[in-house]
């Protein structure tokens, strides 16, 4: 059975036509709406926010996938954690206890999940891996959309995968950044199930959101 899924990138969706691409993504079966909240301390940049998810809660039932790119993660983790259906994924750098943080996700009903910045090694979270259910291996600097692949990340996707092989762990795997034409099938084949599609590929407007996921799931097989 293949596992993989797409996350569309909400940040690169049409803000004005909102309806129109979440009804379209439901029609041709999106997995989860990515999510990305900054706070631009933790990166310099801003996104999305609580106000931004529950309007996409209250039309659409495809789950939240909520990446949290921002600093004192535990003040703020009540207020994502009580979608239906969300996964909520941290950087497991930023807490003092991180597994306090991922039992305090779960704890509220939601998927705990970690995302790694491209200069981190997985291993070093091993410990982690029993709490989570998602990792996401960051292929840019988190921050911005548009950006290229940093390469050294697609051995890391394979060495995540290797790793939660080795573990007997049942996590998903996704990746964040630069999920393009090209890249998705060398992604695919490093062992990334969920892909987190944004510029580069779902929202490219070169094509409707339809076709691009219909080209997506071509290329993820
Ligand atoms: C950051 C974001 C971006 C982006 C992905 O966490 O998730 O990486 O939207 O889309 P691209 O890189 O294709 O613009
Ligand atoms: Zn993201």
């Amino acid at each position: 059975m293949d596992k993989r899924k797409i996350s569309a990138s909400m940040m690169c969706a049409n803000f004005l036509d909102l309806r129109a691409d979440l009804d379209a993504m439901a029609e041709h079966g999106v997995d989860y709406l990515h999510i990305d909240v900054m706070d631009g301390h933790y990166v310099p940049n801003f996104t999305l926010g609580v106000d931004f998810c529950r309007a996409v809660a209250s039309h659409s039932g495809i789950p939240l996938d909520v990446h949290l790119m921002i600093e004192n993660v535990d003040a703020y983790i009540p207020q994502f954690a009580r979608f239906p259906g969300a996964t909520v994924c941290i950087h497991p750098e930023v807490p003092y206890h991180p597994i306090r943080s991922l039992q305090l996700i779960r704890s509220l009903g939601a998927r705990p999940g970690i995302a790694l910045d491209p200069a981190l090694l997985p291993e070093r979270f091993r410990y982690l891996l029993p709490e989570v259910e998602l990792i996401c291996i960051m292929t840019v600097n988190p921050g911005y959309s548009g950006q290229q692949l940093i390469p050294q990340t697609l051995d890391k996707i394979a060495e995540t995968a290797a790793m939660i092989r080795r573990e007997g762990q049942n996590i998903e795997l996704e990746v964040d950044g630069n999920v393009s034409w090209e890249n998705i099938p060398r992604m695919a084949a490093a062992g990334a199930d969920v892909m987190v599609a944004g510029t580069s590929s779902l929202f490219d407007g070169k094509a409707d959101l339809g076709a691009n996921i219909r080209r997506m799931r071509g290329l993820m097989a």
